[in-house]
């Protein structure tokens, strides 16, 4: 019963204009990080963008946008189609828009094709997929799969403000968290469109990709204590420097992750207490993360690292600490759900790639509760988390098209 429908993207272009002005324009690029006043304005124009479409939509109580309409058997598990509208500060217009904007179109074009699905069909736009200076990432898709735990909620911002409090200020109710919950066999499938955000795609001249598996996730911090002096009278051979540990610790990331073809390693920021040329820094703080597609990889990247923790300190006369703050396994996508996807993508004439994602995504939290699939387009030169972010319209174009026609395929199934 599949429709000749095509997605609207002049209207997508529109809306995805419209977005892209709701954003800090004290921050470079286009900055809409979760819970902020930019965020939550951006929601209400989504919920009502939501209903527009048709959408039966309400807020949860961890800031998700949830919309649905009632299948024709509104008792079999729910399709479930989305993404997020938050951004990291600085970033672009694509991430995450492109599948929220794109899964809301997919809503309409079932409506003008007068197709009626069996299965409720629900639309999300997941709050905070990005994270925030709390470092917990994924915030709405957690609290929907019920892994939005209680360190998490606790965990604190250089301020000491919890995501708690950060959520609350947003006018969410963290302390429902467990009404927002969905129970497993809720939900037949989970299918996400997002942007590439490397070059795989552009270098293998593909427009679709079908997602393997989501890259495994350590983040850590490390804590430096070294003895405050004076800058100018110390000497190099006796100083206890807490920055110049940290900085060796920056170079350990990248050598670690380096030496193996299929690891990343990432700090996003050294710290001082004392940020001054003339006296030696007594404490620093080193905050990054590794990434592997595989568990065990991931497993040695961490043990590699914590073993250069002790040559350092012998290196800078300094005493360190570190931890390990959080840990995402590499989270394969759903093998079936997938092949329904890549059969979508070939009966609108594409030839999708298979391909692995060292971004993560709101289906590493919906993959414990759900079959997850992801679609992905192409990202110009491979940017993305940079305002030099840009995907075709003609790409999403075809992005959306899949999805239209992997939830008509899953709701025939
Ligand atoms: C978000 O885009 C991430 O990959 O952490
Ligand atoms: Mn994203
Ligand atoms: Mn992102
Ligand atoms: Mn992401």
């Amino acid at each position: 019963m599949t429709a000749p429908a095509t997605p609207e993207t002049e209207r997508f272009e529109r809306e995805w204009l419209h977005l892209a002005t709701l954003v800090d324009s004290d921050l470079p690029g286009w900055s809409r990080t979760g819970f902020s006043e930019e965020d939550r304005a951006a929601r209400a124009w989504l919920l009502a963008l939501m209903r527009d479409a048709g959408l039966d939509a309400y807020s949860d109580a961890a800031g998700n946008l949830i919309g649905s309409i009632e299948g024709t058997n509104p008792t079999a598990p729910a399709i479930v189609i989305g993404s997020h509208s938050d951004t990291v500060p600085g970033g672009g217009r694509f991430d995450g828009i492109v599948g929220i904007l794109g899964a809301i179109e997919v809503v309409r074009m079932l409506r003008a094709a007068n197709v009626r699905l069996r299965r409720t069909l629900r639309v999300v736009d997941f709050a905070n997929e990005e994270g925030n200076p709390q470092g917990v990432k994924l915030v709405g898709s957690r609290a929907i799969a019920g892994s939005l735990d209680r360190a998490a909620l606790e965990a604190v911002d250089a301020a000491g403000v919890t995501l708690a409090a950060l959520m609350t200020g947003a006018g969410h109710s963290p302390e429902l968290l467990s009404g927002a919950r969905w129970r497993p066999g809720d939900i037949d499938a989970y299918l996400e469109l997002h942007i590439e955000q490397g070059p795989v795609l552009t270098e293998a001249g593909a427009h679709i990709g079908v997602v393997t598996s989501i890259c495994g996730i350590s983040t850590f911090a490390l804590d430096v204590a070294g003895r405050r002096d004076h800058g100018g009278t110390m000497p190099m051979s006796t100083r206890s420097d807490a920055m110049c540990c940290a900085a060796d610790a920056v170079l350990s990331v990248q050598q670690i992750a380096s030496a193996r073809a299929e690891a990343v390693g990432t700090v996003g920021a050294v710290t001082t207490p004392s940020p001054l040329t003339n006296t030696i820094s007594e404490a620093a703080r080193v905050t990054g993360e590794f990434r592997s597609p595989s568990a065990a990889g991931l497993a040695e990247l961490r043990a590699e690292f914590s073993a250069t923790t002790a040559v350092r300190d012998r290196r800078h006369r300094t005493r360190s600490r570190l931890q390990w703050l959080h840990t995402d396994a590499p989270t394969p996508m759903d093998t079936g759900l997938s092949a329904i996807v890549v059969g979508a993508a070939e009966a609108a004439g594409e030839r999708p790639l298979r391909l692995y994602s060292g971004a993560t995504h709101d289906g590493v939290a919906m993959s414990e509760i759900a079959p997850s699939a992801m679609i992905f387009i192409p990202s110009r030169d491979g940017r993305s988390h940079c305002p030099e972010e840009w995907t075709e319209l003609a790409d999403i174009g075809r992005g959306i098209s899949v999805l239209y026609g992997s939830v008509i395929a899953v709701d025939a199934r």
